[in-house]
């Protein structure tokens, strides 16, 4: 897919992995929705950034936990250009959730947030998609889903889902959109980590680093780009897998 001149959503996009998404497609010529969820601050600053490449930008604020949030969010996309060509399930939550402690509350953010969020913004997505001539949807997974962390249950339980939700959704999608996912091993390790977290992290990878935004931004750039690539689940962890799950 030529990029130039199509129209973009990527969810989460004000921060952190969003965000540089969110600019390498507009660099490659898209036009970006940008939703955010509670930093405004951040997608106002990202927003201008992304005007910077020369291609235009609309913020949209949403709960995507919220299954009339998440179709408005992607009503309020399509409606801005009259077109949706990519969207990036990206947003979502990551905590510790030991087994024996798992509280309701949890369990409904991490699956409402992670997983039906992405969904209803799939479906939503795919009528404005095949009417702008096909599309392509990105999600997010996790390499957690081929090591099994403890202390994650539940989290990994919705990125599993989320692959799951890949291979199906590529299947009731094709010919004219294409669906693949991103597996992040650690790429972008959550704020307050020491340098010899940092480090421990590094060492838990075949490759022995970190692998920083651009690992992710490059995957996923590729798959809303391959046009003959649907129904993958592409990890980006430096073999992580392989040093742990085996
Ligand atoms: N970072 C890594 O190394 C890594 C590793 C494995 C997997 N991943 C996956 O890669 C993706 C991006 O990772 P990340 O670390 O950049 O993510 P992140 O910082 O944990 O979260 C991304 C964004 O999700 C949004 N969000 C949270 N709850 C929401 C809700 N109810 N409605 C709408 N948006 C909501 C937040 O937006 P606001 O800030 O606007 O509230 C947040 O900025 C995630 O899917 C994550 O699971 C990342």
């Amino acid at each position: 897919m030529d990029l130039q001149g199509k129209v973009a959503l990527v969810t989460g996009g004000a921060r952190r992995l969003g965000r540089a998404v969110a600019l390498k497609l507009a660099e490659a010529g898209a036009n970006i929705a940008l939703h955010y969820y509670t930093s405004e601050c951040e997608a106002v600053a990202t927003a201008e950034e992304i005007r910077r490449r020369g291609v235009e930008v609309v913020l949209i604020q949403g709960n995507l936990a919220n299954v009339a949030e998440a179709e408005r969010v992607v009503a309020e996309t399509a409606s801005a250009w009259g077109r949706l060509d990519v969207l990036i399930n990206n947003a979502s939550v990551f905590f510790e959730t030991p087994f024996g402690t798992v509280t309701e509350e949890q369990w409904n953010l991490l699956f409402d947030t992670n997983l039906k969020g992405p969904f209803f913004c799939a479906q939503r997505a795919a009528p404005e998609m095949r009417k702008s001539g096909g599309g392509a949807i990105v999600n997010f997974a996790d390499t957690g889903i081929y090591i099994h962390w403890r202390g994650y249950l539940p989290y990994l339980m919705t990125k599993a889902a989320i692959a799951e939700m890949t291979y199906g959704l590529a299947k009731e999608l094709a010919p004219e959109i294409r669906v693949n996912a991103v597996a992040p091993g650690p790429v972008l390790l959550p704020d307050g980590h020491t340098p010899e977290e940092r480090e421990r992290f590094a060492r838990d990878t075949l490759l022995q680093r970190i692998g920083g935004e651009n690992a992710i931004v490059d995957a996923v750039l590729y798959l809303v780009q391959a046009d003959f690539v649907t129904g993958v689940i592409l990890p980006v962890d430096g073999g992580q897998r392989w040093k742990r799950g085996g």
